[in-house]
C-alpha cells in the first residue's frame, strides 16, 4: 500500500510540475527562469599592464598546472614557450580557437577565460638570469609531497566553465611539450556561477566564509601586489584539511578557532561580515572574545605593508586508504614580496594557529608573475 500511494502522489507531482512548467517555466521542483542568462561567450581582456586572472574576480574552476623544463632546455626554449603561450592565451581568452587547435569548438566559449603564466626559480637557472623569487623556507607544520610542490613554470587557467578550462590547458600543454613537462596539476573550484551573487565571498569545504578581510583590487594592489614593473610573485601552497575530526568539533569550537561565525562569516565581535574584528573586546570573565590564538589573530598583518592577496580554490579529490575525505585549499597568494608580505605571517601560523589541528600543508611552490603584455609582447619578456 504504501507503495501504491507514492506512486498515486508521484503521478500527482508530475501532472502538477508539468502544468506549471508551461506558465512559469517550474517543473517538478526545479525551478529554471524564463529568460536563461548565458554567460558562455564572456571574455575578458588579455593585452594590458598586468596579466588577468588576478584582479579579476575568481571564476569558478580553476586549474594550476606546473611544468618542469626539459633537460638542455635553457633561454631560448624557455622564451619560445613563453611565445607560444601569449598567441595561445590572446586568442583562447577571446573566444579563438589557438593556432592549429585541434578541436576548435571548444574555444567558442571561452567563459571569462584568464590564462596567468608565472616562473620558478628553475626558469631563471635555465635561462642564465638571477631568479627574483626563491624557494620558501621549510616550515614545522610541512608535510610537503614532491607531488604538489615546486615547477620551473605555472599556468594558472581560470574561467567560469570547466571545459573551457579543461580545453586551454590541454592546448598549451601540448604545445610546448617538446620543451617543458607536466610536473603536477591541481584541480579548484568555488561556488558555480549564479549560485550566488557576483561578489559574495567564497566558502571553503570547512564551511567557513573565506576571503573577506583581503586587499581591494581597485585600491591596494598599486602598494600591495603590483610590482613597479605590473608582475606580482605567487606563492601557490596545497593546504589538506581534515574534514573528518573538523566535523567532530561543535560549532562554537569551530568559530572559535577561526574567529569568526560561520553562518554570516562575521567577526565573533560583529555582526556582519564586514565588521571590523575587535581584537582588544572581552567577555564579562576578562576573556577575549576573539581568541589571539585564532586563525585570524595570528594572520592579521601587524603592518599595513605585509598585507597580500588570498585567491583560493577548494580541492575534493577522491579518498583513498580507507579516509572519508581528500579536501582542502589551493591556497594562492599574490603579494609584491614574498620574503616581507606572505612570509612573516606563513611564520606567525606556523609558530601558532588554533587552526592547524585540522590543516596540513602537503604542497608549495612560488613563481614570479611577469607584467602583462601589449600586443605584439610575449610573456615574460621584462625578466629573461
Ligand atoms: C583569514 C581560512 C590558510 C592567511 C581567514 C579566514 C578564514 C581562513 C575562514 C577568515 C575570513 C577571511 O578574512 O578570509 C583558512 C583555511 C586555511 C587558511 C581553511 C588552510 C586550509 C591560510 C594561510 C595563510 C592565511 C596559509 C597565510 C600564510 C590569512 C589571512 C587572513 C585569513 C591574512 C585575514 C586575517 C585578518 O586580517 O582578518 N583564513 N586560511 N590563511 N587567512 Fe586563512
Amino acid at each position: 500500500v504504501p507503495q501504491r500511494g507514492t506512486e498515486i502522489s508521484r503521478r500527482r507531482l508530475l501532472a502538477g510540475g508539468v502544468a506549471a512548467l508551461g506558465a512559469a517555466g517550474v517543473a517538478y521542483g526545479y525551478t529554471r527562469e524564463p529568460e536563461e542568462p548565458v554567460f558562455g561567450r564572456e571574455s575578458l581582456s588579455f593585452y594590458g599592464v598586468h596579466q588577468a586572472g588576478i584582479a579579476t574576480p575568481p571564476q569558478a574552476h580553476g586549474m594550476f598546472v606546473a611544468l618542469d623544463l626539459r633537460d638542455g632546455a635553457g633561454r631560448d626554449q624557455l622564451i619560445s614557450a613563453l611565445k607560444i603561450w601569449t598567441t595561445d592565451a590572446a586568442r583562447l581568452t577571446q573566444g579563438q580557437p589557438a593556432l592549429a587547435d585541434t578541436e576548435p569548438e571548444l574555444a567558442a566559449e571561452p567563459s571569462a577565460l584568464t590564462i596567468t603564466v608565472g616562473l620558478g626559480p628553475g626558469a631563471f637557472t635555465a635561462a642564465g638570469t638571477p631568479s627574483p623569487v626563491e624557494g620558501l623556507p621549510p616550515f614545522g607544520i610541512d608535510r610537503l609531497e614532491t607531488q604538489w610542490s615546486d615547477g620551473d613554470v605555472l599556468l594558472q587557467v581560470c574561467a567560469d566553465d570547466p571545459l573551457a578550462v579543461a580545453h586551454a590547458v590541454r592546448v598549451l600543454t601540448k604545445n610546448v611539450r617538446t620543451m617543458a613537462s607536466i610536473r603536477w596539476v591541481q584541480r579548484g573550484f568555488r561556488s558555480a556561477r549564479g549560485t550566488q551573487k557576483s561578489g559574495t565571498t567564497m566558502r571553503n569545504l570547512m564551511g567557513q566564509v573565506d576571503g573577506t578581510v583581503n586587499p581591494d583590487p581597485a585600491v591596494d594592489f598599486d602598494s600591495l601586489v603590483w610590482n613597479r614593473d605590473g608582475g606580482t610573485t605567487m606563492v601557490v601552497r596545497r593546504i589538506a584539511v581534515e574534514l573528518d575530526t573538523w566535523d567532530e568539533l561543535d560549532r562554537g569550537g569551530r568559530e572559535f578557532a577561526v574567529g569568526r561565525k560561520l553562518d554570516t562569516g562575521a567577526p565573533l565581535t560583529g555582526q556582519f561580515e564586514h565588521d571590523d574584528a575587535d581584537f582588544d573586546a572581552t567577555d564579562r570573565f576578562g576573556i577575549p572574545v576573539i581568541s589571539p590564538a585564532s586563525h585570524i589573530a595570528r594572520a592579521r598583518h601587524t603592518h599595513a605593508g605585509e598585507q597580500f592577496f588570498r585567491r583560493a580554490y577548494n580541492y575534493d579529490e577522491p579518498a583513498a586508504g580507507g579516509a572519508t575525505s581528500n579536501s582542502g585549499l589551493i591556497f594562492a597568494a599574490f603579494q609584491r614580496d614574498i620574503g616581507t608580505q606572505f612570509l612573516p605571517v606563513q611564520q606567525r601560523l606556523d609558530e601558532h594557529d588554533a587552526l592547524n589541528e585540522w590543516t596540513t600543508p602537503i604542497g608549495s611552490a612560488v613563481f614570479a608573475i611577469p607584467a602583462g603584455v601589449p600586443e605584439g609582447g610575449f610573456l615574460g619578456q621584462e625578466l629573461l
